[in-house]
């Protein structure tokens, strides 16, 4: 392999699923899948298949439906984990299996209360297993930075014996400094000559903000695979995000030298995918994919810009696909093969009963807007991919809004057995009438977590985008709803998010259930 590229381990599906709140489908992971392949990663981690039968499904369809990337299963390094993960990306033309088990002491001695000796053989063991499976295995040293680098190096060289193909070395909490990192995986290389012979990796949490930073300090190491994911989504602060760390070596390529297969112009879409699956906003200053990141707001950089794009913009909005999309324009008179026509542009697929499902709405909004934006499609054919997995629907809602008197809301939905529900709530305000309005109609105690509401694009008539986060019975799960009106807008992501928590509580008992049955009794 060209000594100057580097593999591009994307961990949206794993990692950034791990967030709190996120809760993906296996349409929505698919959906997602199929556009990080657009993007050019070498790799998707695809989940954790031994985590629920949810995500067992979703890495197999991953597996099964997405060509081109090697797609990842994670696993802990015990046997039934292993055999999950190896079922789960059998269908892959590029099944890795992902294997881990910490090196430091204190998770050894808190977390896995076990001792060195049997993290050594335990983690000789997962790699060997996994080897029976497939011949692309990955080894991870959790929590390798707060390890002791010798016992590390001897868990490493176990690893690459019995056939790791990939070693990764996580910064775990984020606690590493770029260079102390780069020293950690130099002295690695001293202490296993042979970890010349596979690929190391690198993969940083961002909780000092410093991913970004140790990632580029572990490929000036000699690592040439970084573990990322679109928008620094993951574990608590999230993990090194992938456009800012491809949009590095891609702007500094004369001085680094280095490459990676990423499109960069799929960026800007991906990161507005996933935003919108997981109802995980990117913050408005967020480099590369921000709102504001290729804004300029002072006249003396606005004069310079205009001049000469240069004077204050390291990157062109186009080469991360920002402005991409901007040429598409539709109206109220275009038919059903323009928009066709459109999506297809955009890298959306529509035929069918979807295609009809989608050009109803599209006419919907095309009369209350004049101008329906390529930006505005993408929220509405992302927003229609959703239907066909909720479980409640919003069939009506009357709002009374007043400054005299509080407002109050009437609502219909329509539950999974067909039949229309109504209820009605005196709230603070319209937005918490009409949601308790809707807990009113399906007699459910839905906590609402967060709420959001943005405009797609600008202008009076833009359509208004809602993401909810809401909470039943310890589930939480988020939902997201477009329209022009944004009473609607809400009311549409609060039912979505309601349908998505319900599934995983039904799926949460049913996994109680099974967990009773195979118990045996005492
Ligand atoms: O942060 C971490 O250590 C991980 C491992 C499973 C690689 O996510
Ligand atoms: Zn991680």
């Amino acid at each position: 392999m060209d000594h100057n590229r580097v593999i591009i381990f994307d961990t949206t599906l794993r990692d950034g699923e791990q967030s709190p709140g996120i809760s993906l489908n296996t349409a929505e992971k698919l959906e997602i899948a199929h556009q990080l392949a657009r993007l050019g990663v070498d790799v998707i981690e695809a989940g954790f298949p031994i985590a629920s039968p949810g995500d067992f499904e979703a890495v197999r369809a991953i597996a099964r439906e997405v060509h081109g990337p090697v797609i990842a299963g994670l696993a802990r390094a015990h046997a039934a984990d292993i055999e999950r993960a190896a079922e789960a990306v059998r269908a892959s033309e590029r099944p890795r299996i992902h294997t881990f088990i910490s090196t430091s002491d204190i998770h050894i001695v808190h977390q896995l209360q076990s001792t060195r000796e049997d993290v050594l053989g335990q983690a000789r063991a997962a790699v060997a297993h996994a080897k029976s499976f497939v011949d692309d295995v990955e080894f991870s040293p959790m929590d390798a930075t707060r390890a002791d680098v010798e016992f590390t190096a001897e868990v490493v060289a176990a690893a690459v014996e019995e056939g790791a193909t990939t070693v990764n070395i996580p910064d775990t909490v984020g606690y590493a400094m770029p260079d102390e990192y780069a020293a950690f995986l130099r002295r690695l290389y001293d202490l296993v000559p042979a970890l010349r012979d596979v690929v190391l990796s690198v993969h940083c949490h961002d909780d000092l903000g410093l991913a970004v930073a140790n990632s580029f300090a572990g490929v000036q190491a000699g690592a040439r695979q970084v573990e990322c994911a679109i928008n620094g989504i993951g574990e608590r602060a999230g993990n090194a995000s992938l456009e800012e760390f491809v949009m590095l070596l891609h702007t500094r390529a004369d001085d680094v030298e280095l490459a990676t297969g990423v499109q960069t112009r799929e960026i800007a879409r991906t990161s507005r995918l996933v935003s919108r699956l997981t109802g995980y906003p990117v913050q408005p200053n967020k480099a590369v994919v921000g709102r504001n990141a290729f804004a300029h707001e002072s006249g003396i950089h606005q004069d310079g810009v205009l001049k000469e794009r240069s004077t204050y913009e390291i990157m062109d909005a186009a080469s991360v696909g920002v402005d991409d999309v901007s040429s598409i324009v539709l109206g109220k008179h275009s038919g059903r093969h323009a928009l066709r026509s459109a999506l297809e542009e955009l890298g959306f697929t529509l035929s069918g009963q979807a295609l009809n499902t989608a050009f109803k709405r599209f006419k919907e909004i095309a009369d209350k807007k004049k101008h329906v934006t390529a930006m505005d499609l993408e929220a509405l054919v992302t927003d229609e991919l959703r239907e066909e997995v909720a479980t409640y629907g919003l069939e009506w809602f009357d709002v009374e809004a007043s400054s005299r008197r509080p407002p109050h809301a009437t609502v219909a939905i329509r539950t999974p057995d067909g039949e229309v529900v109504r209820g009605n709530f005196t709230g603070d305000g319209p937005v918490d009438a009409i949601f308790r309005a809707i807990n009113t109609a399906v007699r459910r105690e839905a906590r609402l977590r967060e709420f959001r509401i943005d405009a797609v694009t600008g202008g009076q008539d833009a359509l208004g985008e809602a993401s909810v986060i809401l909470e039943i019975a310890g589930q939480s799960a988020a939902g997201q709803g477009v329209s022009t009106d944004i009473i609607e807008a809400a009311a549409l992501a609060y039912v979505r998010a309601l349908s998505n928590a319900e599934r995983k509580v039904a799926l949460a008992a049913s996994e109680a259930e099974e967990e009773r049955e195979l118990t045996p009794a005492p």
